[in-house]
């Protein structure tokens, strides 16, 4: 059995807590994206967990839990969240990570941060670096993992030296910056840090290949969302990794697999976090109730996120991207209450109605959605775990929806708990 679990959204789509649902049935669970940018919040016994970078499965204990080379690495973020979860958890022994993947280094931050606060160049991004960190591995005068680990502290800080060199001058002469860290210090941090890490590095893909060959369950987790993807996001706001289910393969190095079923996982509204086109955004009353409701705040940045309607368009064009094969409704409770609500059927741009997300981005501009208004429910779902018993308004929604998706709705989360969910 193989998942991949991703949002069709733009991220925040209640991933982690799906993921920690399904957890229980795989043997592995691997990271394929991104880095700490994620922010992966699950709650179980009504305790908090928050997770950047290791894979929110790491809750339960028979999991082994993979990051892949697809992955750019902070350091420090992982060590700190494998000490959060010491005591609940072991990770010792079930947790690897690739000798191939990329470390996001302290000057990776400093251009994310500094190129954020230059007028006109703003994503909205997280700040943790993963941009530049990409934008290395592609120019390939990035360090990974491997480096760390493996070479000598002399071999090391020539590489590290050959890929700060130009950096150092940006940061000084274009960003302004009057102190930035020598490459000495840096290499400081790195040793200080390799001798931690050295326990969990791993050829993470043979370990992988090895336990598909061997007929175990895999479930590849997805961060952010299919809309920030590099490819086939809403470029340039976006964020640099392939967050699609395709992602999975490079970023994991199992290979091909033609059997596996993408979870695609999606808000029964929708919120965008950062800078970016947003066709149903809704800067009103509508748009305070989602994010109040739904506690519409970032994981990693504590930022506003931002709230609006369903948008069928987009999320079609995500089932096409990562091959959908069923989803998983979530945060359906938050609507409880609202008198009408507005799905998004297509886009109409300069007068003409189009089903299918535009590709240039200045056409976001001139996006007028086409909405199909449906009526609330008063009742409360929040908890509800059998479809029969949601009011009959909740039920037409999700029927609604699964319509005009063309994909089942297996599952609909209706609350924080790991067991708050309707299968279908
Ligand atoms: P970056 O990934 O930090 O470079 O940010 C690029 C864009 O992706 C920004 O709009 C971020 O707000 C967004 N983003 C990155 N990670 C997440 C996430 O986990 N959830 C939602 N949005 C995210």
């Amino acid at each position: 059995m193989i998942y991949v679990i991703l949002g069709t959204q733009w991220g925040d789509e209640g991933k982690a807590k799906v993921i920690d649902y399904f957890a229980k049935d795989f043997d592995y669970v691997a990271r394929f994206q991104g880095g700490a940018n994620a922010g992966h919040t699950v709650y179980v016994d009504k305790k908090k967990f928050v997770f950047h970078l290791v894979p929110s499965g790491i809750l339960n204990p028979n999991v082994t839990v993979i990051i892949g080379n697809g992955v750019v690495i902070d350091l420090e973020e992982f060590l700190k969240e494998l000490e959060a979860v010491g005591c609940e958890v072991d990770a010792r022994g079930r947790v690897f990570l690739s000798s191939r993947a990329h470390v996001v280094m302290p000057y990776h931050k400093l251009l994310d941060r500094a190129k954020e606060s230059r007028v006109g160049q703003a994503i909205g991004t997280t700040g943790r670096g993963i941009g530049p960190a990409y934008v290395d591995k592609a120019d390939r005068t990035g360090i990974r993992v491997c480096d760390l680990v493996y070479l000598s502290r002399e071999q090391l800080t020539k590489k590290v030296e050959a890929a700060y060199e130009l950096k150092q001058y940006l940061l000084k002469n274009y960003y302004g910056m009057s102190e930035i860290p020598t490459a000495e210090a840096i290499v400081d941090q790195l040793c200080g840090l390799a001798d931690r890490i050295r326990p969990f590095v791993a050829d993470t893909e043979r370990i992988l290949q090895e336990a598909h060959k061997n007929r175990r369950n895999i479930l590849f987790e997805g961060a952010q969302g299919s809309l920030l993807d590099v490819d086939f996001g809403t470029y340039p706001y976006v964020t640099s990794s392939s967050t699609i289910s395709g992602g999975s393969l490079t970023g994991s190095g199992v290979g091909a697999i033609d059997t596996a079923s993408v979870i695609g996982i999606t808000k029964a509204y929708c919120t965008r976090v950062g800078n970016g086109p947003f066709p149903t955004e809704q800067e009103n009353e509508t748009g305070e109730f989602l994010r109040k409701q739904g506690n519409e705040f970032g994981a990693t940045t504590g930022r506003k996120r931002r709230c609006g309607w369903f948008d069928l368009v987009a999320t079609r064009y995500s089932i096409g991207v990562n091959g959908v094969t069923e989803i998983f409704l979530t945060k359906l409770d938050v609507l409880d209450g609202m008198e009408t609500i507005r799905v998004c059927k297509n886009y109409r741009i300069r007068g003409k109605e189009t089903d299918y997300l535009p590709s240039v981005i200045e056409d976001y501009e001139d996006i007028e959605p086409v909405y199909h208004e449906m009526p609330g429910w008063k009742e409360k779902t929040f908890g509800i775990r059998n479809f029969h018993l949601l009011p009959a308004n909740a039920r037409k929604y999700v029927e609604y929806l699964e319509l005009q998706l063309g994909r089942k709705i297996s599952y609909i989360s209706t609350g924080f708990e790991r067991e708050d969910v309707i299968v279908r």
